[in-house]
């Protein structure tokens, strides 16, 4: 187990496609340890393999009730709009507003390479989304809400610290 040094900013890392996980090995295993231990100690919501510089298909996310492990995780049903505040451990900094869906259902591997499904609104829909994101070189910045969408779509969350 150990902290991971987290990429930041314009490293080209960030831009690049990670690749899908076949081997369910130890390798895998510290890796998702390592990168729960690093997601925790930067206070973090959610943290994927790319940003400590790993290309492989692997996120995790904790919005406070508990830790999932989504291996070659993908979007299969996503509805509804929320423009919320949205930030990044990679970009430190530079938090705005995006356009996310509101209901988001993902389709992931878990640990033991058993597919299973996840449902999550409002944050962890957000997380959902900004998580896969990052699998395909996406940053929250390319998801900015427009003027108008932020209109349509008031926040309906209180305002954090
Ligand atoms: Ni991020």
């Amino acid at each position: 187990m150990g902290i991971r040094n987290i990429r930041k900013d314009d490293d080209p890392i960030l831009r690049k496609k990670s690749r899908v996980v076949d081997k369910f090995d130890e390798r895998l295993f510290t890796l998702l340890d390592d990168m729960a231990e690093t997601m925790y100690l930067a206070d973090g919501v959610g943290l994927a393999a790319v940003q400590v510089g790993a290309l492989r298909r692997v996120v995790v996310i904790d919005v406070g009730d508990g830790i999932m492990e989504l291996i070659n995780p993908e979007i299969v049903e996503s509805d509804g709009a929320q423009c919320e505040e949205e930030g990044c451990l990679s970009l430190p900094g530079r938090n705005n507003i995006t356009y996310r869906p509101m209901n988001v259902t993902v389709r992931a591997q878990n640990r033991e390479g058993k597919w299973c499904l996840y449902k999550g609104d409002g944050l962890k829909a957000r997380a959902f989304c900004h998580e896969l994101d990052h699998l395909d070189g996406v940053l929250f910045i390319d998801r900015l809400a427009t003027e108008e969408q932020i209109k349509e779509n008031p926040s309906k969350e209180e305002e954090r610290e």
